[in-house]
């Protein structure tokens, strides 16, 4: 038993040693440690050894698996390091790295990241809606008449089943109010979706950020106040912003902002940025409405507004043609990285 198991190490050790690559080093262990290998089938016969000289024995086989499990480390660490070396062999690591195009945010995403971390510390919670609406949502509940010409054929895009793309993120409030009873503080970006003839300022699509906040003694001066915070911090401290007088359906009084665009070489002009006012209570009466049951918004307050967020891209950047920011042009995008 004795020489045999010295024999079966002198052999293990030997072959190991010739091995070259990791599945040698694997196919040795099986064939030596593993559940059939030589040296687990000479310990079977541990049974017949004469109790004296157990102790012996068994000294030996342990340090025969001690010996073989350490060469087949050592030799599992050395067909690796031979790999890997191989692996770079010919590879000039002194080359400089080839370059990897850099990707950026398109500057739409980036003014409306901005303008959404800004409204969110100010408690306004993130809200959204569908893009195909139905008219209930677009007009109807935000007090548009059958007669008003934004639900024109020629300025809305209809599909057969009555649904339309929506004109306004202002649908968003409907859908909200119908979900909660107040106070509501949410905003909602999104595209928008009208026939306008396309030009240098319009696009048939668009991108929005409504805000509704509806509460008790919510007042025109919250209104303005909130919307001079956003578009300061903004565009800075000095930016300057103007009311004017305007008319929405679902606001009373509405108010139209315009921000002054100063553009290096240009006559500063004044750039219409959103559409705003107190909330039309015939619109709180239509959710109240819809919803059944208690009426939640009568006798409520608040103010809504809708930004247009391309707007607010070309005023940061001075960008004069809202076309740039859906053509995808690289020479264009790559000034925003
Ligand atoms: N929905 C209006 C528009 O698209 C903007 C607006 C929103 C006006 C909220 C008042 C209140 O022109």
């Amino acid at each position: 038993m004795k020489e045999e198991i010295v024999k079966i190490q002198q052999e293990a050790l030997a072959r190991i040693a010739e091995v070259t690559d990791r599945r040698g080093v694997e196919d040795a262990r099986v064939a030596i440690l593993g559940k059939k290998g030589v040296l687990t089938m000479a310990q079977t016969g541990m049974k017949d050894v004469p109790k004296e000289d157990k102790p012996v024995v068994g000294q030996l086989l342990n340090d025969a698996r001690k010996a073989i499990t350490e060469a087949l480390e050592a030799k599992l660490a050395e067909v690796q390091a031979l790999a890997d070396k191989a692996a770079v062999a010919g590879v000039d690591l002194t080359l400089p790295a080839r370059s990897l195009p850099m990707g950026g945010l398109h500057p739409l995403t980036i003014i409306r990241d901005e303008a959404i971390g800004i409204l969110r510390r100010m408690g306004f919670a993130l809200a959204e809606g569908p893009e195909i609406e139905d008219e209930f949502h677009c007009f109807d509940a935000l007090n548009t008449p059958e007669d008003h010409p934004a639900r024109n054929e020629k300025d809305t895009f209809y599909f057969d089943s009555g649904k339309l793309l929506r004109t306004h993120t202002s649908s968003v409030q409907i859908r909200t109010m119908e979900k909660q009873c107040p106070p509501v503080r949410i905003i909602a970006p999104g595209s928008a979706y009208r026939r306008d003839e396309i030009d240098a300022t319009h696009l048939s699509v668009f991108n929005q950020l409504e805000g509704l906040y509806v509460a008790k003694d919510v007042s025109v001066g919250d209104l303005k106040g909130t919307l001079e915070y956003l578009l300061r911090a903004l565009f800075g401290a000095d930016t300057e912003v103007r009311f004017r007088p305007h008319f929405f359906p679902f606001t009373e009084p509405s108010f139209e902002i315009d921000v002054k665009l100063k553009v290096s070489g240009q006559e500063p002009r004044w750039v219409e940025i959103a559409g705003c006012g107190m909330v039309d209570p015939a619109v709180f009466a239509a959710v109240d409405k819809e919803r059944g049951g208690e009426p939640c918004y009568e006798g409520m307050t608040g103010f809504a507004f809708g930004l247009g967020l391309d707007r607010l891209a070309m005023i940061r950047w001075g960008i004069r043609d809202i076309r740039a920011l859906i053509e995808n042009d690289v020479r264009f995008l790559s000034q925003f990285q």
